[in-house]
């Protein structure tokens, strides 16, 4: 992927089919699976959650993920021009998409950052606290008023510099063993976790659905928790895939990275809920969820130290591969509309998303106190980041593709013009995102603003 580094103006493409699938793939998995799959599944009903999310993500979410990628290799421009190719009055979600990508960036660096400061405490110390210990560990860190931007700067520093030099052959190779590193991190902590007295509750508490537990706004938070993990609905994949040679086989890739995404996020559970329910913890914690039960875990393991450092240097990486595709969104924008280099163009997306990344640092501490609409800084952004920009980002998706682009151009795209013979799933997805799909976010939408209610 190292042709994303080139400021010619003749745009280029992914070379390899790999390189597509691992940049996808990077951009899925991150913190989405491993930090807020597990943290709302905890405030929004255990298993009710993740039966909701795994019914929105097979009626909706792989079909989006689909969408996003034919738009961009449609239009094989910036998202706002991909949309505008197939109407000018679609145009707006491009623009949503990059304003969302500065609310993202912003709160991404921030929680990016602790998992350096998790990474240098597992070897200095951490792991000497009980478990008990853990909560306050983690809340006076993140309430600190300087730590925390230490880290958020050298998270969004990173961030800045993979994209100002383009998404190199460096991190395409790193992804090849990195992230099979991190599947093997979690099966190991999995197994700890599942194994600790008491760990039984936790899965039960994480397996069996609560009905009663069900409600307008699960349904959103398990909508908004499905776009931010398969990273769409901001325009990302559209982006990325716009870089993107006419023999890809779509479908085939979007099944691919939504079943790894979706498993590593159920994983991400399997290693959390056992743990929170042996340990006497919180599933409701909220965002330090992550943060406060697994170096509980560690401290219970042999060499928990050196497992405790290794795996937050790999969710590191995980969120480093999903951050540069957020920011790599507006700033493809900026270079083709404005004119701009790469580099000044990721670091004025990038400056601006740190500014804003220190308000939410602040809300954990300092500004605590400071509400809108009932919210701290931090619960605004997630907020209105995934329960509103990306559904409605994802509605205009589907509407742009269902209904403003022809059938056959639409299918066209996702079959490469009747060359992979796929016409029966083109058919059918094309029947979803017309009809179906649209539909669905519609109403979920309604009953999250109280005007129906299920
Ligand atoms: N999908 C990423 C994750 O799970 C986050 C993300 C959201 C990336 C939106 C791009 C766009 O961590």
């Amino acid at each position: 992927m190292s042709d994303l580094s080139s400021n010619s103006p003749a745009r280029d493409s992914f070379k390899s089919n790999l390189g597509f699938v691992l940049a996808t793939a990077g951009s899925a998995v991150g913190l989405g699976n491993l930090w807020r799959f597990p943290f709302m599944a905890g405030t929004s009903g255990g298993g009710a959650f993740v039966l909701l999310y795994l019914i929105i993500l097979v009626v909706i979410g792989v079909s989006l993920l689909l969408v996003e990628f034919s738009v961009g290799r449609h239009g094989k421009r910036n998202a706002v021009e991909s949309y505008k190719k197939i109407h000018p009055a679609m145009q707006w979600v491009g623009y949503l998409g990059f304003i969302s990508a500065f609310i993202f960036l912003s709160y991404f660096s921030v929680v990016g950052g602790w998992t350096i400061h998790y990474a240098i405490k597992s070897v200095t110390g951490l792991l000497a606290l009980s478990p008990d210990q853990m909560g306050g560990a983690f809340g006076g860190f993140i309430s600190h008023p300087f730590l925390p931007l230490v880290y958020h700067v050298i998270f969004m520093g990173a961030t800045i510099y993979i994209i100002a030099k383009g998404v190199s052959g460096g991190i395409e190779k790193w992804s090849k063993i990195l992230m099979p590193a991190l599947f093997v991190m979690m099966l190991i902590l999995l197994i700890r976790s599942v194994t600790l007295p008491g760990a039984a509750a936790g899965i039960a508490w994480y397996l069996k659905p609560d009905f009663s537990k069900i409600n307008g706004g699960t349904w959103v938070a398990a909508l908004g928790q499905v776009f931010f993990s398969l990273s769409v609905g901001m325009s990302g994949m559209v982006t990325y895939a716009s870089y993107l040679n006419k023999k890809e086989n779509l479908p085939k890739v979007a099944l691919q990275v939504s079943l790894t995404d979706t498993l590593i996020a159920i994983l991400a559970g399997f290693m959390i809920f056992p743990a929170v329910f042996a340990f006497g913890m919180e599933p409701g914690a909220g965002p330090g969820l992550l943060f406060i039960t697994l170096p509980a875990v560690f401290s219970q393991m042999p060499l928990g130290t050196v497992f405790s450092f290794i795996f937050f240097v790999l969710v590191f990486v995980a969120a480093l591969t999903s951050s540069i595709s957020i920011l790599e969104m507006p700033v493809t924008y900026i270079i083709e509309k404005k004119g701009m280099s790469r580099p000044k163009a990721a670091l004025l997306v990038g400056g601006i998303s740190f500014v804003l990344g220190i308000a939410v640092s602040f809300s954990f501490g300092i500004w605590g106190g400071f509400k809108i609409f009932g919210m701290d800084i931090f619960t605004l952004f997630d907020y209105f980041g995934s329960n509103i920009s990306l559904p409605l980002g994802a509605l205009g998706a589907s509407i742009a593709v269902g209904w403003f682009w022809k059938k056959k151009g639409a299918t066209g795209e996702i079959t490469n013009n009747g060359e992979l013979s796929n016409n029966g799933i083109a058919n059918g997805w094309f029947f979803l995102v017309k009809w179906i799909i649209p539909v669905f976010i519609f109403v979920i939408f309604l009953s999250s603003v109280g005007i129906l209610k299920f």
